[in-house]
């Protein structure tokens, strides 16, 4: 029995912040951020968007599409998580109306947790072939203003079904694991912020990186050549090509750099105009390959690597299913970026001072009417959080 990725569903903010913006304010040059970091746009949470929405908001297509009573646990992964206790997924597990004999919980270990549910989403399939698995990876990549990673903000979710016989992508059992005890990033529970070491954190990405890669490839016998696509978490897009080309050199590949970055331009696409969206980053690589790929992917095995700074790293491997291109969705995904409205800095100033997750402490408040999407924040009553449909605004 094969299990994997069955569908896939994505969904951003409404609004964006273009990087010649920020540029500006901040006295740096444009072409730092789109050459440099290979940002162009970041997405950025109206005051009633949160990961919950977001997630609600990625998975109604999923969820619309297959039979719900099949649907035995949510995974929702996240690090921005808007609750100590309350796990994400029963925000939405209500907003989509899933069934109540349904299994509930949150996973965190920075941006890898959305892969450890992806595994671990697998071998429940496996255990239970009836019951599929909703995995939600929703982020909202916050970081202070003026500091070096305000260029690397976003948010987004992605939300997956996994299943057995799953129609997009097969996911094979190989797969190599790094975790290591590091300080390259993190956020105390009394920061709104997190904390990081930009420079470091690089270099461990890497690091990370390549152990994951000779764990894989030495016990499971995969070389670097025998995979077609690559898809990486892309805290920036940059960083993907950065440790693509020292993974190849170091797994002994030939491909010249040109060959090994046009591998990889297919999966870029969606975090250059979006930005950085933690646990999420790495399936809006793979929905930006399957959107954005020249060619048909049927049959081609493709290598992903998830990483969590703090830190925990893992290389797996799929194959494109044939048909795949029936499920997924290219003119929605596109049509749903492109429909973002360009916010100017003051605005910017403004939803950014609203997602700082220690915020209003009177307990009551309510938020502005400002998204599209088909579930919004109203704000906080008796310090419950309130999240409603807008039927107004469902396709
Ligand atoms: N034109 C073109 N390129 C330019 C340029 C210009 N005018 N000016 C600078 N650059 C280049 C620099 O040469 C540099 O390239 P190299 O890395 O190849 O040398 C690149 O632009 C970035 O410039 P700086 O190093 O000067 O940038 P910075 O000090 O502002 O910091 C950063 C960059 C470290 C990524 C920072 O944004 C940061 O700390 N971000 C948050 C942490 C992060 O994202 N880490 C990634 C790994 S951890 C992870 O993946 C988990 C996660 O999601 C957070």
């Amino acid at each position: 029995m094969s299990t994997g990725i069955d569908d896939i569903s994505l969904y951003t903010s409404d609004f964006y912040l273009d990087m010649h913006t920020l540029a500006q304010k901040r006295n740096t040059e444009y072409s730092k951020y789109t050459d440099g970091i290979g940002i162009e746009r970041i997405s950025i949470p109206a005051p009633d968007e949160d990961i919950i929405t977001l997630a609600a908001n990625a998975a109604l297509p999923v969820v619309q599409r297959c039979d719900k009573t099949k649907i035995g646990t949510v995974l929702f992964a996240t690090e921005s998580g808007i609750d100590q206790s309350k796990s994400a997924a029963v925000f939405v597990h209500r907003l989509l109306d899933l069934p109540a004999n349904c299994r509930t919980v949150e996973l965190k270990q920075a941006c890898y947790s959305s892969t450890a549910a992806v595994q671990a989403a697998c071998a429940m399939v496996a255990r239970d072939p009836e019951k599929n698995v909703l995995v939600i990876t929703s982020d909202v990549a916050h970081y202070p203003l003026e500091s070096s990673g305000e260029a690397t903000q976003g948010c987004g979710a992605v939300a997956m079904l996994i299943t057995e016989n799953p129609r997009i992508l097969e996911i094979h059992p190989e797969s190599g694991c790094c975790s290591a005890d590091t300080w390259d990033f993190w956020r105390p529970n009394y920061s709104n912020y997190p904390l990081y070491d930009g420079k470091f954190s690089m270099i461990n990405y890497v690091k990370t990186c390549k152990a994951a890669w000779k764990e894989m490839s030495e016990t499971k016998g995969i070389s670097f050549d025998q995979i077609e696509r690559f898809c990486y978490h892309l805290p920036f897009s940059t960083m993907g090509f950065k440790a693509h080309i020292k993974l190849a050199r170091e797994a002994g590949s030939q491909k010249s750099q040109t060959e090994l970055e046009n591998q990889l331009l297919p999966t870029i696409q969606y975090c250059k105009v979006i930005g950085n969206c933690y646990s999420a980053s790495l399936y809006f690589a793979l929905c930006s390959l399957l959107d954005n790929a020249p060619e048909r992917l049927e049959n081609t095995m493709a290598a992903l690597f998830a990483y969590g700074s703090g830190c925990s790293g893992e290389f797996y491997t799929g194959t494109f299913q044939p048909g795949y291109r029936k499920y997924i969705r290219t003119d929605m995904n596109k049509k749903l970026i492109a429909r973002r409205k360009e916010i100017d800095f003051d605005t910017y100033l403004q939803f950014h001072k609203a997602a700082d997750p220690i915020g209003n402490s009177s307990g009551t408040y309510e938020t502005p009417v400002m998204t599209t999407g088909a579930f919004r924040f109203c704000g906080t009553k008796d310090h419950c959080r309130i999240y409603e449909p807008c039927s107004e605004n469902v396709q």
